[in-house]
């Protein structure tokens, strides 16, 4: 039986510190209740002591997250402690953190204290918060560029004053995997009492090494790891939970140790928390990045076809992601294009496959990415932007903030045999009355999946990318368009989704005709 590797989240304390990411009260439950149903086994839900706001989200966190440890940060002194463990007094499982810089840079320059004052101040920390907590976890922040004899001599002091859980923090991502591994086998070797307590690394991404070096210190005989969700904290961040999780998971003979995160909840986990903070996941980001799982090349394509194994390590379904993607581009080949049709519901004989793959490859090199529906087009014979049904000859839209009166679009169409035809509706906001109006005007019900608005340029006459997903019986069509009026923009990329169903229905039908009769409709 492998040890456990206790999974410690500080996404609400050294997350929630960085630039960007301030979280509210509800959003900060809502992750801790996320974090909760993810497995982890402790929650650092704040500093209580650092303000109102702090001391009240650490309460309601200790007072509704039951299952997972709730942990509040403390500096060694009475006021830090006292506050952390009045908000964490009705938590089912609270631990006190208590931490002392013990680095001679940070005792010299920052605390202006002596060695000896350190010691003698963490040692007071963790008696007084033994007396308030049984779990009492102390921090020698800046560990790693602390002297290891002071280090040794430190934690051997708050070991004996009862402290249960002692944190090495490479608090500003200075020490690399090498480093820090020897590290902490130098405090197995030599701080007595090691035995008795947990062992915890706390690593910053500095030099991009905290995932590196946190997963050196699990081979060194760590059993703790701080970490966050998507590795966001101070500067360049903490190590990445989903990181060290799937680390441990996938490489089993490196790493024997066990956690209790259900993977399959990461994904989720990670986007609510993108979306409260605002800010997008990169697409490259491991594990839950929107390319973690998506190929492009056609080498690596026609692999996955054959065996994921040959390209993937993980499955999409381990973390929560829906499934991998073989992402159509310009590096795509015939196995992954053949595939996608069959997906589609389309056989293609190997002669029409040729022809295909010349027109693909020359929508490809014009588009980045290659949609079902454009596939769907090239199967059907349909030359991309070469039918317009549609085109718009006038929009008005109306907003009134404040008032009760719902968004309004008007607009004027004009189909291929020059007929114009108005129509009006209302909607949720702009874009919904203006996806209802041209619903109305064309017939085409369509449902938006995705809406995006992206500046191009910037300046006060930037020009604002619209992109929109929307869905038709069942497929995704894309639309795109690019105006420096942004509401203009949003109209003229539905209009593109919605011609573009419209000339794939066209095609359709035409094919039918043809099976049916022998004859072009
Ligand atoms: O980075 C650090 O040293 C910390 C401690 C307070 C644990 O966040
Ligand atoms: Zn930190």
């Amino acid at each position: 039986m492998n040890d456990r590797l206790l999974i410690f989240d500080t996404t609400l304390r050294d997350g929630e510190q960085s630039p960007g990411c301030t979280l509210n009260r509800m959003q900060k439950l809502r992750i801790a209740e996320a974090l909760q149903s993810l497995g982890v086994d402790v929650i650092e839900a704040g500093y209580p002591n650092a303000s109102e706001d702090d001391f009240d989200a650490v309460q309601a966190i200790a007072r509704s997250v039951r299952d997972a440890r709730i942990c509040g940060l403390a500096r060694c002194n009475d006021a830090d402690i006292r506050a952390t463990a009045a908000a964490l007094k009705d938590a089912a499982h609270p631990r006190i953190h208590v931490f002392i810089a013990s680095s001679p840079i940070h005792r010299e320059m920052k605390l202006r204290m002596t060695a000896d004052e350190v010691v003698e101040r963490a040692v007071a920390g963790v008696r007084h918060a033994r007396a308030l907590c049984a779990d009492v976890e102390f921090s020698a922040e800046d560990a790693t560029r602390t002297e290891p004899e002071f280090l040794v001599r430190l934690f051997n002091a708050v070991i004996a004053a009862g402290a249960s859980t002692i944190n090495v923090p490479d608090t500003v991502g200075f020490t690399t995997p090498g480093e820090y591994g020897a590290l902490i086998r130098l405090l197995k070797r030599d701080v007595v009492g090691i035995d008795g307590v947990t062992i915890s690394t706390h690593c910053h991404d500095d030099l991009g090494l905290a995932v590196a070096n946190s997963l050196a210190a699990v081979e060194a005989g760590a059993r703790q790891v701080e970490c966050t969700l998507t590795g966001i904290g101070e500067r360049a961040g903490n190590a990445a939970l989903e990181e060290i999780v799937m680390a441990v998971r996938t490489r089993p003979d490196r790493y024997p140790v066990q956690t209790h995160i259900r993977t399959p909840r990461l994904y989720s986990a990670a986007r609510l928390l993108s979306s409260f903070i605002g800010q997008g996941i990169p697409r490259n980001k491991a594990i839950v990045g929107e390319n973690a799982f998506a190929h492009e090349s056609g080498i690596h394509q026609h692999g996955m076809i054959a065996d994921r194994s040959t390209y993937e390590i993980m499955k999409p379904e381990d973390v929560g992601v829906p499934g991998s993607s073989l992402v159509l581009g310009k590096h795509s080949g015939r196995a992954a294009v053949r595939d996608r049709l069959a997906t589609l519901g389309y056989a293609i004989e190997d002669s029409h496959l040729d022809a295909l793959m010349v027109a693909y490859k020359r929508l490809a090199d014009r588009k980045k990415e290659v949609f079902d529906a454009d596939l769907e087009a090239l199967w059907l014979g349909v030359e991309d932007g070469a039918d317009q049904p549609w085109t718009m000859d006038a929009l008005h839209v109306a907003t009134a903030i404040g008032t009760r009166n719902e968004p309004t679009a008007s607009i004027a169409l004009c189909d291929a045999s020059g007929r114009t035809v108005r129509e009006a509706a209302v909607g949720d906001g702009p874009v919904d009355a203006i996806a209802n109006a041209l619903t109305r005007a064309t017939g085409v019900h369509i449902s938006v999946q995705e809406f995006a608005l992206q500046s191009v340029t910037s300046g006060g006459d930037a020009q604002g990318r619209a992109s929109v997903r929307v869905v038709h019986e069942g497929r995704e069509y894309r639309g795109q368009a690019v105006s420096t009026d942004v509401i203009e923009a949003s109209a003229r990329a539905l209009l593109e989704a919605i011609n573009r169903i419209c000339s794939v229905n066209a095609a359709r039908e035409r094919q039918a005709q043809l099976a049916a009769t022998g004859t072009e409709p």
